[in-house]
């Protein structure tokens, strides 16, 4: 009997280094294990090795001593761990869906305004979403005046750059920013006069579509505001669970927490235990977990073929819950800094028990 194939889509930097043995964040040797959890053999390529016209696919299989490359039916499962920005792309991609290939994750690109708008539909999170609009110079002041702290940030941003921070003090602004590649050094805060925009704002939201959005103010640790990551994904049962979640700080000077920005990244419980010390942590905990399912369902309505979700949660001193990013093709290493290797293994099991769930019942979830 042939072995089950799973594909997982990696994108080309990934893929080349699969020979090399080092593959940077992702793990394959998880991959594996996960998916030989559930009968199933993982089978590595990207867009470009698949040919839609003979239905096959050339990628690398693991074998003892390593990898070989195959030449197999394109699987009926393909697990998407690459982006796509490009048309010819995601067009490909569209066309496997098409094909009756469950592509999941496949369709992950949403503008942060979109995401919003999506959750914006649920009553129920009206008080969960910081006041989100679009950048314009007039937008921005009354914002400002509003809320007295915004974040600006790019529609399709990514780890934190072109994000910036604009505060009002009394009688003057404080704007900010980061000029260079993801960092926690690049960044610098400047004093602008009152009602007086930086020409770098008029610039950034000149050159692509940014949000202005209520700051909300963060719990703090050690001074360092923080959110958290919480991984939820479709597992075996088809429907949504949390694979684990890590709290993340943002480095001094900065008010981003991305970990590619220097963000450290601890466990929750240690973290909720110092800052919220009166707040029960098993009950916040179990908010927290609630409160991000609900999100994940919430997506799953408008986006098709979700599986995976990193959603990105603040909570204020007080125990307030927001949200304030979804991401579709998280980054998992974060766990292995916070020292959770059981979550880390997790984010990769729940989706090879999810195409287990999709081969048993060859369909996708209903809820
Ligand atoms: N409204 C907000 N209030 C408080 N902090 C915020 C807010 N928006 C963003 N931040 C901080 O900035 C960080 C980065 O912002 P965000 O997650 O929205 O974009 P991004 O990470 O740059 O985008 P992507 O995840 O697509 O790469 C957040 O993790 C959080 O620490
Ligand atoms: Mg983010």
């Amino acid at each position: 009997m042939h072995p089950e194939f799973v594909g997982i889509l990696l994108n080309n930097n990934t893929y080349r280094r699969i020979s090399s043995g080092r593959i940077g964040t992702e793990s394959l040797a998880n991959y594996e294990e996960a998916a030989a959890m559930y009968g199933l053999v993982p089978c590595f390529f990207t867009i470009h090795h698949i040919s839609l016209d003979t239905g096959m696919v050339t990628g690398y299989i693991p074998i003892p001593s390593g990898y070989r490359r195959v030449y197999i039916p394109i699987p009926r499962a393909i697990h998407m761990r690459a982006i796509y920005h490009n048309r010819r792309e995601l067009k490909r991609i569209e066309d496997l869906i098409k094909q009756g290939i469950f592509v999941f994750n496949g369709r992950t690109r949403y503008g942060k305004d979109t995401i919003h708008h999506m959750l914006e539909q649920d009553s129920g999170l009206s008080n969960a979403l910081p006041h989100t609009v679009k950048a314009t110079p007039v937008s921005i002041r009354s914002m400002l005046s509003q809320h007295g702290d915004l974040v600006l940030k790019p529609c399709s941003g990514s780890i934190g750059i072109g994000i910036m921070r604009l505060k009002r003090s009394t009688g003057h602004s404080q704007l900010t920013y980061s000029r260079s590649s993801p960092s926690a050094k690049g960044w610098r805060t400047v004093t602008l006069a009152e009602g007086k925009l930086h020409p770098l704002i008029y610039q950034r939201i000149k050159r692509a579509p940014f949000l202005a959005q209520e700051r909300i103010p963060l719990a703090e640790y050690r001074g360092r505001p923080f959110d958290i990551r919480v991984t939820v994904q479709r597992g075996g049962s088809g429907s949504w669970e949390i694979a684990g979640m890590f709290a993340k700080t943002s480095p001094p000077q900065t008010f981003v927490s991305n970990i590619a920005q220097g963000g450290s990244a601890y466990q929750v419980p240690d973290i909720l235990t110092r800052c919220m010390p009166n707040a029960p942590v098993g009950e916040t905990l179990e908010r927290i977990a609630e409160f991000s399912l609900h999100i994940a369902r919430i997506l799953s309505l408008f986006i098709p073929y979700a599986a995976d979700f990193g959603l990105d949660i603040g909570i204020t001193e007080d125990g307030r819950l927001y949200f304030i990013e979804c991401n579709g093709c998280d980054q998992r290493y974060g766990f292995l800094e916070a020292g959770m290797g059981e979550a880390w293994k997790n984010s990769y099991r729940n989706p090879m028990a999810f195409v287990r769930y999709l081969y048993d019942n060859d369909t996708w979830p209903p809820h």
